[in-house]
């Protein structure tokens, strides 16, 4: 599916909480709804368009948001993982800019999926992942046991890509600064997403850059940080 093909299938760009119809049993339904699995093989995985009607209010969301690291081996669903990847950083809008704002436009983060198959690129125009690496990465994402057994970790990299169409020349010092507040707006998209969905969510700062950056082959200042998802013990 082409970037246009998936904008056409996005019937009404409402924000992704916004749809209110209750409170904790509204998201237990709505994890139940769809159960199709992530592929387990290491290639190319289409994600799904966002399901924009699911999820509780926002300010409810707001209310639950929360760091929970009791998270278990369950796997999140093909649903989940396109709808939360759609929130942290995909594509809302028909001229392709984002959920999350970037400074003048210049999208400087990628986001890493970390799955026990392998470790994916999330490419927010064709809304999938391009596998990078295969093998079960999780010891490198974290230092702390929930993150071996999650299983879905992210990792957010600050991308040292020229900008060509940026409107001006920024130094790296200042893109560094702006891609670190890109990071937050797309943590805090992903804890909102699984605050309405019922689903355990932890920011870390505590990732093996260096072994993990090898990996993808970034520098291990690049990685900004990770985010372990899953469902609550
Ligand atoms: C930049 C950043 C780095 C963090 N690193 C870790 C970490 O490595 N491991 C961890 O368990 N929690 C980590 N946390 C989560 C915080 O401990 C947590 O947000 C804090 O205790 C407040 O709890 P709350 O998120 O439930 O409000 C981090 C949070 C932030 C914002």
């Amino acid at each position: 599916m082409n970037r246009r093909t998936f904008l056409k299938s996005v019937p009404a760009l409402t924000v992704l909480a916004s749809a209110s119809t209750g409170f904790a049993n509204d998201a237990n339904e709505a994890t139940g709804t769809n159960q199709q699995p992530i592929p387990q093989t290491y290639d190319v995985i289409k994600l799904n368009p966002p399901d924009l009607n699911r999820g509780i209010s926002l300010m409810q969301a707001l209310k639950k948001r929360k760091t929970n690291r009791d998270i278990s081996d369950k796997r999140v669903t093909l649903q989940q993982l396109s709808d939360l990847l759609w929130a942290a950083d995909g594509v809302n809008r028909p001229d392709g800019k984002r959920t999350s704002p970037a400074a003048m436009g210049i999208y400087c983060v990628d986001i890493y999926v970390v799955l026990p198959e392998g470790i994916y690129l999330y490419d927010a125009a064709k809304h999938e992942l391009k596998p990078v690496a295969k093998g079960d990465f999780r010891k490198l994402a974290g230092m702390q046991d929930f993150v071996f057994i999650a299983p879905l970790n992210l990792v957010y990299v600050f991308t040292l890509k020229p900008a060509p169409n940026a409107p001006a020349p920024v130094p790296e010092e200042k893109r560094k600064i702006w891609g670190d507040v890109e990071v937050g707006c797309m943590v805090q998209n992903v804890y909102l997403y699984c605050a309405s969905q019922g689903l355990a969510a932890t920011v870390r700062g505590m990732v093996d850059q260096k072994k993990f950056g090898e990996t993808i082959k970034v520098k291990p200042e690049q990685i900004v940080v990770a985010q372990t998802i899953g469902y609550p013990k």
